[in-house]
């Protein structure tokens, strides 16, 4: 019988058990789900520290799942195909990715790219799919005197050695950006460094709120995981016509800033949404993830691989900001 996670109560202790066995609805598929990973969303739900499920419990938590279908209600996949699911409600509206098989709809699923396999998709799960979004948007921006981001100058990525940032900082190094990683981790310099970082600052140099509006310009991109202050201090640093792309508030949620570098300078501020991504541009996303990971890659950004019982345990060290890169979990076979 296959396992499952299941939380019974938000902030309950989160137990293995088998699930009931349900059927099918029309659309779904059955994935026999190989691989996950540990998302601060889900460290949040699994240490009952943030809400973030609203869908009934028990629920199996779990926001990102690949695997291989088992069986099929939908003409988009057939028995044997690997997929990726990440988003539309996966592990928040949804039961999720902490289960041996699991129901999704299949309008929610992206076939695998044939360069990924289930536990080198997980290894960037939706970390490495934000990452990959930030970048695009970056490169789609129409920058003040530059073709490519490997002309414009300093990109600053913050957060840069949790996973989101990790996959920023590879990324845009692949793209030839200089980048330099904004770390509160002293012990991550050297990783950084090897994921194509040219620079390391420290956290505290853009922790606090800009003394002015409009200071001194050092950045010509910047990828913020932080939010708070630290994107504050992006906004207010950033150069002429350049492009903040925001995904995170691992620092805070508030953001204080004038309307000065958006009419002054031309600064553009580009959220990053993975979680209702449209279809076309996560297929491209993801085929870019798989140009990226190859096997040393891969290995390079996993901090380190748990099975369904370590989960509670992960969670605890995501909140707390230690991993480098991401935290896999190795579900079924
Ligand atoms: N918009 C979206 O679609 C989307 C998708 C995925 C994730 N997110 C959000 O993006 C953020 C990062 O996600 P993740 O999976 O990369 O999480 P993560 O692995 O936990 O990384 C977050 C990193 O932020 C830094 N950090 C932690 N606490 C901080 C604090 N109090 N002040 C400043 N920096 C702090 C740390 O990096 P250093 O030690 O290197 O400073 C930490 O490793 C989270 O807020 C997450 O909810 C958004």
């Amino acid at each position: 019988m296959p396992r499952a996670l299941f939380l019974d109560e938000p902030d309950g202790e989160a137990q293995l058990r088998d699930p009931p066995d349900d059927p099918l609805a029309e659309g779904e598929v059955r994935v026999a789900v190989s691989h996950s990973g540990v998302n601060y969303k889900d460290a949040l739900a699994v240490t009952g520290e943030g809400k973030i499920i609203r869908g009934d419990f028990p629920f199996v938590p779990g926001i990102d799942l690949a695997g291989e279908v088992v069986e099929s209600d939908a003409s988009a996949f057939r028995e044997g195909d690997r997929v990726i699911g990440t988003g539309w409600g996966l592990g928040e509206t949804r039961p999720g990715g902490y289960a041996e098989h699991q129901r999704v709809p299949a309008s929610t699923l992206v076939g695998m790219p044939e360069a990924l396999t289930p536990r080198r998709a997980m290894v960037a799960g939706t970390a490495g799919l934000t990452a990959v979004l930030a970048v695009m948007a970056l490169e789609e921006h129409d920058f003040y005197d530059s073709e490519a981001l490997a002309d414009t100058g300093e990109i600053a990525v913050t957060g840069a050695s949790g996973a989101a940032g990790s996959f920023a900082v590879a990324l845009l190094a692949e793209a030839g950006a200089e980048v330099v990683a904004s770390t509160g981790s002293e012990g991550a310099h050297d990783y950084l460094r090897e994921l194509g970082a040219v620079r390391i600052i420290g956290r505290e140099a853009l922790a606090g709120a800009p003394e002015r509006p409009m200071q001194s310009a050092r950045w010509a991109g910047a990828v913020d995981a932080v939010g708070g202050d630290t994107l504050a201090t992006l906004i207010s640093e950033m150069e002429r016509h350049a492009p903040v792309a925001s995904f995170g508030n691992a620092g805070g949620y508030e953001l204080e800033t004038t309307v000065f570098p958006f009419i002054l300078r031309g600064v553009s501020l580009l959220g990053i949404d993975s979680n209702k991504c449209p279809d076309a541009r996560r297929r491209a996303a993801w085929e870019r993830l798989g140009g990226l990971l190859t096997y040393d890659v891969a290995d390079c950004l996993t901090d380190r691989v748990v099975g369904l019982g370590d989960i509670g345990a992960a969670g605890e060290d995501v909140l707390a900001g230690r991993p480098r890169g991401r935290v896999l979990v190795k579900v079924g076979e």
